[in-house]
């Protein structure tokens, strides 16, 4: 059975741990002969590839482990190229969250300005890790999880539309989880779903049992009452303000209680309820930097130090598995049906052919065949077309270099109030990221 070579791209981050891990334990299905880290900071890198070349000695010896900041090394004869940077660190996704509060508009990593600001940054940097994989491995595979994942496809599906890319997102993932364990599952795997949306804007609309049951009244019933808070706390998800999150998809869900929605429409939806309740001082990623960051990176380097894993915290992101399932889907031909980012091309009938959508596929060698999820109705097709030509504008605004473009893109976005705040936005957008974005025009 072939053994594949696997590359990380953005080793040093705070997710290649659990995932490494979760890779280890499902050798069975899915071996693997080599792992190879990259990254540009090779500090960061350093701690956690120290930490996996112990884990490896102990738990794996054979497969062969290479930690590098050499594209060349990283990419040559590398079958899955396995995609989490984050541009400008979390250093810039602080600013990211703050610079809107200072405007009254909510901070997010993803989602309005801070999520165009982080796009601006990414799009570059994920386009010149595929080219590096098209270079030095043409036949392989980009699967990129790098945020902000909506714009980020965007601009594959624009700016590299002949290369090997799956875009994939795991909040839909994390919360079928919870799905599942509210209405008494052992898994989201016992469940399958009809979705679309834009990533990190989508809804269910259909979920059933194996069996063809039909579960979406219980898990309706339960998120109109308790949102996505269960018994079981999702283990990556664990933070109080994840906790809150999934509370409030009660309020989300109430605009259409005929579906359920992914949690971060509540961004959109109540905008004002999200800044009054933020503390411009301590955001997100201060609380990301002070616990998960803290926490994986102590935890390797207690591993270095002791030369072994044996009294190790770290855990395997199960969650994670879902990376197994699309790298399988690909190597294997295996039909597995998945949520994943891809082009429209009429999968929702009345919607934009080019839009970069979020709906079930079959994925196989060939890649993703999306499943067709028919006409959508007026308020979500509204606020999408809105959503996606936000993204479309911060990608031409990339290419085009151009303020203008992304002037219109925040003023578009549903989270910024006025054409006067984007522009205010915008000043304190390109001081804050004149190392990263492109000179703008
Ligand atoms: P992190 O900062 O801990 O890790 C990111 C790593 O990427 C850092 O080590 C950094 O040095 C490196 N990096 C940055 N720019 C690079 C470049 N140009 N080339 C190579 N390496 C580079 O961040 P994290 O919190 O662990 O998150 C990592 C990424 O995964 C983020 O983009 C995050 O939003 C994303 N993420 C996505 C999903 C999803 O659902 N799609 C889920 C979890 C995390
Ligand atoms: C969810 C989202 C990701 C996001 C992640 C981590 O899983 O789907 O896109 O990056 O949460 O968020 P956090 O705030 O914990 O870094
Ligand atoms: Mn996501």
């Amino acid at each position: 059975m072939k053994k594949f070579s696997i590359t990380i791209a953005g080793g040093g981050s705070t997710f290649t741990p659990g995932i490494v891990l979760m890779l280890l334990d499902n050798l069975d299905k899915f071996p693997i002969g080599e792992i190879k880290f990259f990254d540009n900071d090779e500090d960061r890198q350093a701690t956690i590839a120290g930490a996996t070349e112990v884990i490896l000695q102990e738990k794996a010896p054979d497969i062969s482990f290479t930690a590098t900041t050499d594209p060349k090394t990283a990419f040559s004869n590398t079958d899955f190229v396995m995609a989490h940077i984050r541009s400008g660190k979390y250093a810039m996704r602080e600013k990211d969250e703050k610079i809107p509060l200072k405007h009254g508009c909510v901070g997010q990593e993803t989602c309005g300005p801070g999520g165009i600001a982080y796009g601006m940054r990414s799009i570059g940097d994920v386009l010149e890790l595929i080219d590096f994989m098209d270079e030095y491995s043409p036949d392989a595979w980009f699967l990129n999880y790098s945020n902000p994942a909506a714009i980020v496809a965007e601009a594959t599906r624009k700016l590299r539309p002949n290369s090997n890319i799956l875009n994939i997102c795991d909040m839909p993932i994390g919360i079928e989880e919870l799905m599942a364990n509210a209405i008494g599952l052992n898994s989201r795997k016992e469940m399958e779903v009809r979705y679309y949306g834009l990533n990190h804007f989508g809804w269910w609309t259909d979920i059933r049992d194996k069996e063809g049951n039909d579960l979406l009244p219980q898990i309706r019933e339960h998120v109109s009452k308790f949102g996505y808070v269960t018994k079981d706390e999702s283990l990556q998800h664990s933070d109080a303000s994840w906790n809150s999150t999934f509370a409030k998809a009660k309020d989300v869900q109430a605009l259409d209680p005929e579906t359920v929605p992914n949690t971060y429409l509540k961004y959109y939806f109540y905008p004002d309820y999200e800044v009054a309740k933020s503390n411009p001082d301590y955001t997100r990623a201060n609380e990301v930097m002070d616990g998960r960051e803290k926490f994986v990176f102590g935890e390797c380097q207690k591993i270095i130090d002791e030369g072994t894993a044996k009294n190790s915290e770290l855990h395997i992101d199960e969650h994670a598995s879902y990376i197994v399932d699309l790298a399988r889907a690909i190597a294997y031909n295996t039909k597995e049906r998945m949520l994943l980012i891809v082009e429209n091309n009429g999968a929702i009938s009345n919607f934009e052919p080019t839009a970069m959508v979020e709906v079930p596929c079959l994925v196989g060698s060939q890649g993703p065949e999306p499943l067709t999820q028919g006409e959508i109705p007026r308020f979500q097709k509204g606020l999408m077309e809105q959503q996606v030509a936000v993204e479309k504008l911060v990608v031409e605004a990339f290419e085009e270099e151009s303020y203008q473009k992304l002037w219109q893109a925040l003023t578009l976005s549903k989270i910024v109030p006025s054409a006067q705040v984007a522009k205010d936005l915008l000043e304190d957008l390109i001081e804050a990221n004149k190392d990263y974005w492109p000179e703008l025009k």
